[in-house]
C-alpha cells in the first residue's frame, strides 16, 4: 500500500483544488475565437449581441434556446444549410453558410454556437 505522509496530503489536496478550479467547464466558449470567425464572416453586419438588426441579437436567440438540449444541433444546422430566412425588409434570403480556415471545420463552427448560446 502506498503511504502518503501527513506533510505532503495537504499539498496534494490544494494542487487538487487548483486544477479543479482552473479547468474550462466543458461549453466553455472561446469568446475570441467565435467573435473572430463572425467577423470572418460579416455575421455582424445583420447581427449584434444585445440589439437587434437584420437578423435577431444573439442574447435573444440563446434566450430562445435556453434549456433545450437540441439547441447547439439547431444553430450547427442554421449556419451549415442556407435555411431561408426573412429580413427586416420582408424580403427571403438564403441565410449565410460559414465559411471556416481550414474548411468545414465543425469545431470552430461549434465554439462560435456555444459563444451564442452562452450569451
Ligand atoms: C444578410 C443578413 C445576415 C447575415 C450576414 C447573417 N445572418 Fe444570421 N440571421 C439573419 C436573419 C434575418 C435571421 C432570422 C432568421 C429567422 O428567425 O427566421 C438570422 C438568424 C440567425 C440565428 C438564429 C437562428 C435561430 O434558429 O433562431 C443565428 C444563431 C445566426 N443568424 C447566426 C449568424 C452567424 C453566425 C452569421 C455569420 C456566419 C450570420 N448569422 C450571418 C440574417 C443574417
Amino acid at each position: 500500500m502506498i503511504q502518503i505522509s501527513r506533510a505532503v496530503l495537504p499539498a496534494i489536496i490544494t494542487a487538487g483544488i487548483a486544477i479543479f478550479a482552473l479547468a474550462p467547464t466543458a461549453h466553455a466558449a472561446d469568446m475570441d475565437a467565435a467573435k473572430t470567425l463572425a467577423r470572418a464572416n460579416n455575421c455582424f453586419k445583420c447581427h449584434a449581441v444585445t440589439r437587434d438588426k437584420d437578423g435577431p441579437g444573439w442574447k435573444k436567440v440563446a434566450d430562445k434556446y435556453r434549456g433545450k438540449p437540441d439547441a447547439e444541433a439547431k444553430l450547427m444546422h442554421h449556419l451549415t444549410s442556407g435555411e431561408m430566412v426573412k429580413l427586416a425588409d420582408g424580403s427571403q434570403v438564403h441565410h449565410a453558410i460559414i465559411k471556416t480556415d481550414p474548411a468545414n471545420n465543425t469545431a470552430q463552427i461549434k465554439n462560435l454556437v456555444d459563444w451564442i448560446l452562452s450569451l
